[in-house]
């Protein structure tokens, strides 16, 4: 059996690649090896087993390349940022879900499955309960909200703070241009799937992490961010008041669920949460993680936040429980084994200073007015 794992070279597509391989497959990876991700060219993480063609999932040609005998697709690669750049978004993570299927028709494949990597971000601000109105999927809280550091969420129909509720898969209210893009990538697949009979699934994946996360990645978040900082001694800063609720997944956990999805046929053309089910706050977070590092600084919290940032994100994870997964590593463990992997790299810089001083020359964060 063969796979194709677009994005193979990143973070959760090369974890996969290493589990297929253990699984007896052959395994080819597509990966452009994205300058943001991979500065330093292909990763040394990367199975040599793996043969890696590079080219770009976004250019038919390449794809065609790479789909040719493959029985099983795993498409990883996206575009994952805050900035304004909205057609790359769709390019890299619609059309390339769009090309896939069409190669597959025009070529006559044989693809036995389709895998696509989906996300939490599809919530956007999430799933509600108001005293009132019962369930709401609210639209992005109003700027002059923020403005005000009125953090909590309120019915767009009545103005009461709701209740926050773990995210269920038949609801998708996407704002962000990257979770946009991506609940219309799974769309795009499971409906291309039916046209065309290839088994499809989509995994919305919780915040992802683990060793190997890009330390370069903007978008690659909280544990980047904050371990960073503190390694290099200085303290975590917390957007809102950080009792935002956030749900975080190892990346072992991830792969044991790709793996599950692509065996089992009760899982296509379905959707299925990927995450821990269990809220977190940032503020709990960043104190867990300066424990965990032995560092004693109080976290900054400035009064900012960045716009786009949905207030309560926590997966139901029930639908994917249904078929024998469950996670099986909690934060402890994803500190345990990030830190070991960040140490381990020792150019640490100041990477992190660059991604902030990006994000708010692009004005993605901002202070509150009072
Ligand atoms: N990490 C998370 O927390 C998380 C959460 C939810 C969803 N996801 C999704 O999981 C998938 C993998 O994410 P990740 O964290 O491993 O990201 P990553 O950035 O580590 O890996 C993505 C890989 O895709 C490659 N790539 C990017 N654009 C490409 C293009 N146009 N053509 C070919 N290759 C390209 C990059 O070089 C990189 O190797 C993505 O689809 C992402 O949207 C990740």
């Amino acid at each position: 059996m063969k796979a194709l794992v677009t994005g193979g070279a990143g973070f959760i597509g090369s974890h996969t690649v290493d589990r297929l391989l253990e699984e007896g497959y052959e395994v080819r990876v597509l990966d452009n090896l994205d300058p943001k991700v991979h500065p330093k060219g292909i990763p040394g993480y990367l199975a040599a087993e793996a043969e890696l063609i590079k080219g770009d999932v976004r250019n038919k040609e390449d794809l065609r390349r790479a789909l040719k005998g493959v029985d099983i697709v795993v498409h990883q690669a996206a575009y994952q940022d805050y900035l304004p750049d909205y057609s790359t978004f769709f390019h890299t993570n619609v059309v390339s879900t769009a090309l896939i299927y069409e190669v597959i028709r025009e070529d006559g494949l044989e693809v036995e499955k389709v895998l696509v990597a989906s996300s939490q971000a599809v919530y956007g601000e999430g799933q509600y309960r108001c005293e009132e109105h019962g369930l709401v999927q609210p639209p992005a809280r109003p700027q002059e909200q923020l403005e005000r550091g009125d953090w909590e969420v309120r019915c767009p129909f009545c103005g009461r703070y709701m209740e926050p509720m773990l995210l269920g898969e038949e609801h998708a209210n996407p704002s962000s241009p990257y979770g946009t893009s991506k609940y219309s990538q799974e769309l795009a697949a499971i409906r291309l799937g039916r046209l065309l009979g290839i088994p499809t699934v989509a995994l919305r994946y919780s915040i992802t992490q683990g060793p190997r996360q890009s330390l370069y990645n903007q978008y690659s978040g909280i544990c980047r961010i904050f371990t960073l900082r503190l390694l290099n001694g200085k303290p975590p800063i917390i957007y809102e008041d950080g009792k935002q609720t956030r749900d975080y997944v190892h990346v072992d956990d991830v792969v044991e669920a790709n793996i599950l999805v692509l065996r089992s046929e009760d899982a296509n053309y379905e959707v299925f949460n990927v995450g821990s089910g269990r809220p977190t706050t940032v503020l709990e977070y960043a104190e867990l993680l300066a424990k965990k590092l032995g560092e004693e600084v109080e976290p900054i919290i400035p009064g900012e936040y960045r716009v786009g940032d949905a207030r309560h994100s926590v997966s139901d994870i029930s639908k994917l429980s249904s078929l024998g997964w469950s996670p099986k590593k909690d934060l402890e463990d994803i500190f345990e084994d990030y830190i070991v992997w960040v140490e381990g790299l020792g150019d640490l810089g100041t990477y992190f200073e660059e991604a902030d001083r990006r994000m708010r020359e692009m004005k993605v964060i901002r202070k509150v007015s009072t």
